[in-house]
């Protein structure tokens, strides 16, 4: 069951209710209302409610220091991730292997490279294994769907690191932790997103996630590489307030958060297609001349050429530190998942 499904129905809820009137996971957790399995995957960001966002951010600020390494908290000793990655990554595998290393727990890495997979061992096979192996998977794979299927196919939780075009929610929460930090907020915002909506699957969880915290949403990108339609409709079925445009300087003077993004070349069934549109938007530092001074360039990163190292020494950079903040904010996902609770004060 999807937690954003769910309906208080069993007996006893009421007399369990935060005092902000919403239980939080861990009462949900030792309330049974989800059974072990199900609330403890993230496959899309519909799997999580508002409230749960927040509190997981707030989880992740608490462990800021841990993710720094000033602070030891070994909340996941004895706990084994499985890192599966079908597809390349620096920052998602990295900052999930530091985030448990961080916690005290082990990291088991499986890439298709090097692995049974390379022999023709099926996701369902692979997946045995590593339920096995571990207590908890995270998994990134070029076919859409493919983390929704590994979920279904054991009983350990299972978290979504990217399925081809579709999903990304762990960057969501971190870019979402980012976005916080430095606005103080996630209401109200004017979010540009731009270049390839289409295949960036990393747009798709966090336009769902912004809209519902209140957010104006400017989407930026070529006619081709416009945000699917079933996307936008979704949205705006959930109220957002969306506009589509091709154009991104005359889009910065408003903006709050521009999040820049690679054209997806790896996606593209036709290579004469991507060289249409490459290099299609590149930011310079004189750019943002015209930009608010508290206005932030985000990028999930590797940038190609949409940011040119010129905006890495101004003040709106915050890719950089958006980057790094995948550390606590997995750190908060994992314990999570796991049912482990992060003390108050972490590390006292
Ligand atoms: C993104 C991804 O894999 O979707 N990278 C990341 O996780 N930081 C973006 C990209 O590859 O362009």
């Amino acid at each position: 069951m999807r937690i954003s499904d769910f309906k208080p129905t069993v007996s006893g809820f009421e007399s369990n209710r935060a005092s902000n009137g919403t239980r939080n996971t861990y009462e949900r957790y030792a309330a049974g209302f989800y059974g072990e399995k199900g609330m403890s995957d993230l496959i899309t960001m519909d799997d999580l409610t508002n409230e749960e966002i927040i509190d997981i951010l707030k989880t992740a600020e608490k462990l800021l220091p841990v993710a720094r390494g000033e602070v030891y908290a070994p909340l996941l000793q004895g706990k084994v991730l499985g890192n599966l990655f079908f597809e390349n990554s620096t920052r998602t595998r990295m900052s999930f292997e530091t985030a448990m290393k961080r916690l005290g727990g082990d990291v088991l890495n499986l890439s298709s490279v090097g692995s049974s997979v390379a022999k023709g061992e099926t996701l369902y096979d692979t997946m045995q294994m590593v339920d096995g192996y571990s207590d908890i998977a995270v998994i990134r794979h070029p076919r859409q769907g493919a983390a929704q299927y590994s979920a279904d196919a054991v009983d350990i939780p299972v978290l979504n690191a990217g399925d081809g075009a579709g999903n990304h929610p762990t960057q969501t929460m971190l870019d979402l932790f980012t976005i916080q930090q430095a606005h103080g907020t996630l209401e109200g915002l004017n979010v540009v997103l731009v270049g390839d909506l289409r295949y960036g699957r990393t747009t798709h969880s966090l336009s769902h996630a912004l809209v519902r915290f209140g957010t104006k949403l400017t989407l930026v990108s070529p006619e081709s590489l416009r945000m699917p339609e079933e996307i936008i409709g979704d949205l705006r079925a959930h109220g957002g307030d969306v506009t589509e445009s091709e154009d991104l300087q005359s889009t910065i003077p408003d903006a709050d958060v521009i999040y820049m993004t690679r054209i997806q070349k790896e996606r593209f069934p036709d290579e004469d297609e991507y060289t249409k549109v490459a290099g299609i938007y590149k930011m310079s530092a004189d750019d943002l001349k015209v930009a608010k001074e508290s206005m932030i360039v985000m990028h999930p990163l590797p940038r190609v050429d949409e940011i040119d190292p010129s905006v890495d020494s101004t003040e709106h950079a915050y890719y950089f530190k958006q980057a790094f903040n995948g550390v606590p904010t997995r750190m908060a996902l994992l314990c999570r998942s796991l049912g482990v609770k992060v003390p108050k004060k972490v590390g006292a």
